[in-house]
Formats: C-alpha cells, structure tokens, sequence
C-alpha cells in the first residue's frame, strides 16, 4: 500500500509530508526540491525581506514548478500592511496552499476560496481549533508539545487524536516528527498530513548557517529549552543559544537564538531534501510491514 491519505491526494501530493514554514530558514530552493520530491514545501511570507523580494520567488517558484507549495502568513505577527500586500501576491501567483497562524484566518479563508486554493491554519488547542474550523480553513494543524519554533503542551500522543475526534476538517499533526516511524505513528493517530521543521533545517537546500544544522545533528532532547522569553509566545529553543531562559535578558531574538524541537534527536546529517524524503518514505513501509508481521 503507498505512503497517501485522501489530503495528500487532493493536493496533488506524492506524499502525505510538509517541510512545514520556519522564520528565516525557509526558501525558495526549499520550496522547489520539496514539491520535486513529491511532498509540500512551505515558506514564511515575511522570508521574503520586501514585497518586490517576495514576488521575485513567486515568480522564481512558478517558472521552476508547477506541482503545488505553500505560504505562510503569521497574521498576528505581520505588519498589517505588509500582510494585505502578502495576501494580494498569494491570489496573483494563485499560491496553491495558505498557511495561516496566529490570528483569525476569515479573511485569508475568503480571499483563498476566490482564487480556489486550500487553507491550513495552525493551533494548540482545540478551542483555537474550533474557532479556525467556523472560519472555514481545509485543515487544522495541531502542533503538539516538543515541536520546533512557538510549540503547544499536549503531548502528540494526545493531541492529534483528540483534535480528530473533535472537528470535521483533517488533521495535520506536527511536534517531533523526524523519521518515518513518526510518520507512521501521525497516521495511526488520525493525522491526514505531517508538518516537519526541526528534520529540514538539516537539510542541504535549508538557509541556516552549518553551525546551526551542525547544533541540530548534535542536540539531544535535553538540550531544548521551552520558554516564551525570546518572543512573548512559547516555545521551543536550542538551550545554550539562549542567552537567559529565566529572563530573556541579551536575547537578540530569533536571527541569534536558534529554534528547533525535540526531534533532534533523530536528525543525524544534513542531506539533500529528496534524501530525506525517500528516507522517510522507505523508513514508513518498514515500520507499517514490521507491524503487520
Ligand atoms: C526555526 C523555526 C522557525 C519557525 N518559524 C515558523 C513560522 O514562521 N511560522 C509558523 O507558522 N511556524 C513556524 N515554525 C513552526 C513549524 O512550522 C512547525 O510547526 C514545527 O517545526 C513542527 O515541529 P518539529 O520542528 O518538531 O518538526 C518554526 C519552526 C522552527 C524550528
């Protein structure tokens, strides 16, 4: 049986995987290896300095593929000018899948619907869960405790199925999702798709600096500190690149402070993303034919 859920199929997906957006790290080439490779690559709006910036890579993206990618608007977290400018690009360029987080979604969900993309909106909890399902997005990512960049408190094992059980769209399950194993369990949770951050910034193709991939192969899960003193929100950070957990004192924010989950643990080299994928994808069927034997 291949390694497909009926999301995955309707995006046009290979794979049920996301190289889900990461602030600053996530670029254009990202974007283009991962729906080369078959699966989702998402970048931050704001990865892209300026506007001008962001419909270079647009335009870059399209003239490479034409298989789907997403963009990530933090609505939240945007200047509110600069993200009508990012949701004006997103319907030009008819960006095939909208990540939105932080903020109330109705509109993204309206303006996405008339250029006939999809939305996913990204929540802890399952009251921002509900609230995100009312406005109309395709699906709802819950990222569980652990995950890399602003992380919940429920642990994977409960908070995947408990959102499935709850709401009628699918679940896209993110929070320590490294290896294909992971992958596996997600599915057997209820997930519909896997959202992974901390894997990729191990990747070849990945715009961190190598001392950050390095730090990130090197990591166990001891070594992540969960604290919302680097940008008011919780969540999860390579602990020693934290100037003072306790404080947020000499933090320079999140160019200096490097983020990342406890699924460092599973990452061991850095590797081109189609390496990663066909790893993962092998790593899947391995695990789902040990468990049948
Ligand atoms: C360095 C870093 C930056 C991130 N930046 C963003 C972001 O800008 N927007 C967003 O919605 N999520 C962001 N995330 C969260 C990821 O999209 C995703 O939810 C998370 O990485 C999944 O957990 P994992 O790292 O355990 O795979 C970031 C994560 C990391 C590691």
């Amino acid at each position: 049986m291949g390694l497909s859920t009926s999301l995955s199929r309707k995006l046009g997906l290979k794979y049920p995987i996301v190289a889900a957006p990461m602030f600053i790290l996530s670029n254009k080439e990202m974007l283009v290896a991962c729906a080369e490779a078959g699966i989702l690559g998402a970048m931050p709006s704001l990865n892209a300095r300026t506007p001008e910036a962001m419909r270079s890579d647009l335009e870059w993206i399209r003239s490479k593929t034409d298989k789907p990618f997403a963009i990530n608007m933090t609505i939240g977290l945007t200047d509110p000018d600069r993200l009508q400018i990012d949701a004006a690009l997103c319907e030009e360029f008819e960006v095939p899948v909208w990540i939105t987080s932080y903020g109330n979604p109705t509109e993204f969900v309206r303006r996405a619907k008339g250029v006939g993309s999809t939305v996913f909106h990204d929540v802890v909890n399952l009251k921002h869960a509900m609230k995100a399902q009312s406005a109309g997005v395709d699906a709802i990512i819950g990222v569980a405790a652990g995950a890399g960049g602003h992380a919940g408190r429920i642990s994977p094992y409960a908070l995947f199925p408990y959102l499935n059980a709850n709401l009628d769209v699918p679940v896209i399950a993110a929070g320590c999702i490294s290896t294909g194993r992971q992958v596996a369990a997600s599915l057997a949770l209820g997930a519909e798709l896997v959202y992974m951050g901390t894997r990729f910034i191990a990747s070849t193709e990945c715009g961190a600096e190598e001392a950050y991939k390095q730090k990130v192969i090197d990591c166990g899960p001891e070594d992540i500190v969960y604290t919302n003193k680097v940008s008011g929100v919780h969540g999860n950070f390579i602990a020693d690149t934290v100037p003072n957990p306790e404080t947020g004192e000499g933090a320079k924010r999140w160019k200096d402070i490097w983020s990342a989950g406890q699924g460092v643990v599973d990452v061991h080299d850095v590797q081109p993303i189609e390496t990663i994928v066909e790893g993962l994808v092998r790593e899947y069927h391995d695990t789902v034919a040990a468990l049948g034997s």
